[in-house]
């Protein structure tokens, strides 16, 4: 299985435009080690060739552009892109399909819960009808696996998480099985699992042991602490309240991600720009490396 990670930062990427913490001013005025990051998106295929997006970022016209595999190659409107998996219905997750409507119909695959948050909240499935067939849903069950006709070597199993829905969803602060899931995907060629969860709030026992069966570990990395907006003063939400684990302190994603098979590949990736992992100098950073954990970053390939 070929992943590519097409956006590695939380929403508002790195630096986002209105922020004037310690790292975004460091970024633009070249005082800060770090590379700027798109809005959190990645790429499968088994192939190489068909590929499946895992959300839609806002940024995806750029990321696009910044991967030849993904590009008109076989005819005069063309897109490697054969289906999209919605992980959540987060604006930085779903807003890249209004970008995507050029290429209608897309093939999309969400939960019954995400499904209703674009039909109500933020109506993307209706609004794109109206573009040559729009949006073409295909329910994702919450129990067992599915297969995307795009890359039959993969199979998903979807797994429901404790984290949020987005502010404008009509359940927001009544959370349902469904608003948001992690992916268990393998490949029958290969046997490389990946676990991928960009957005994860809280583990439980049944969730570890999932985990432990990956290869590879690709999970949210918004933030280091959970008052890390409060602290960075340009917010007042916890990252416990958004649905984001913190990598620090007992019970964070650091201890949990040491919980796993040494083999397996640890990487962080939906990175909020406040995080102080993103300087690559920084003493949280050099934590990391200690605990094997990566940091993703936009064109990063991995092959399982
Ligand atoms: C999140 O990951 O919590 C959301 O994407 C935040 C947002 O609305 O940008
Ligand atoms: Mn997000
Ligand atoms: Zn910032």
């Amino acid at each position: 299985m070929f992943i590519q990670i097409l956006g590695s930062a939380a929403g508002g990427g790195f630096p986002q435009w209105n922020c004037n913490c310690g790292n975004c001013a460091g970024l633009r005025k070249g005082t800060l080690r770090a590379q700027p990051r798109t809005q959190s998106s990645i790429a499968l295929s088994d192939d190489g060739e068909h590929w499946i997006l895992c959300n839609a970022s806002p940024d995806i016209r750029a990321q696009l552009e910044s991967f030849p595999r993904l590009q008109p190659a076989r005819g005069p409107r063309d897109t490697a892109i054969g289906a999209i998996i919605l992980l959540d219905s987060q604006i930085d997750h779903t807003t890249g399909l209004l970008t995507l409507r050029e290429g209608c119909p897309h093939d999309v695959w969400c939960t019954e819960m995400v499904h209703q948050d674009l039909t109500t909240g933020f109506p993307l499935f209706n609004m794109l009808e109206h573009w040559n067939g729009g949006l073409r849903w295909h329910p994702i069950a919450l129990e067992g696996q599915f297969a995307v006709a795009a890359c039959p070597q993969l199979t998903f199993m979807p797994i429901p998480l404790r984290s949020a829905a987005p502010p404008y969803s009509p359940h927001r602060h009544d959370p349902h099985p469904g608003d948001n899931i992690g992916l268990l995907v393998e490949d029958r060629r290969t046997g490389g699992r990946l676990f991928y969860a960009p957005g994860l709030g809280q583990v439980n026992p049944e969730l570890l042991a999932l985990m432990r069966t990956a290869d590879c570990l690709l999970v949210d990395g918004t933030l280091w602490r959970d008052d890390e907006m409060r602290v960075r003063e340009v917010g007042s939400k916890l990252g416990s309240e958004m649905g984001h684990l913190q990598q620090s302190g007992p019970g964070g994603m650091i201890e949990v991600l040491d919980g796993m098979p040494a083999a397996a590949r640890r990487i962080l990736i939906h990175i909020n720009n406040t995080n102080p992992i993103l300087d690559e100098d920084s003493a949280e950073r050099a934590v990391l490396a200690e605990h094997g954990i990566e940091v993703a970053f936009d064109g990063m390939g991995i092959e399982l």
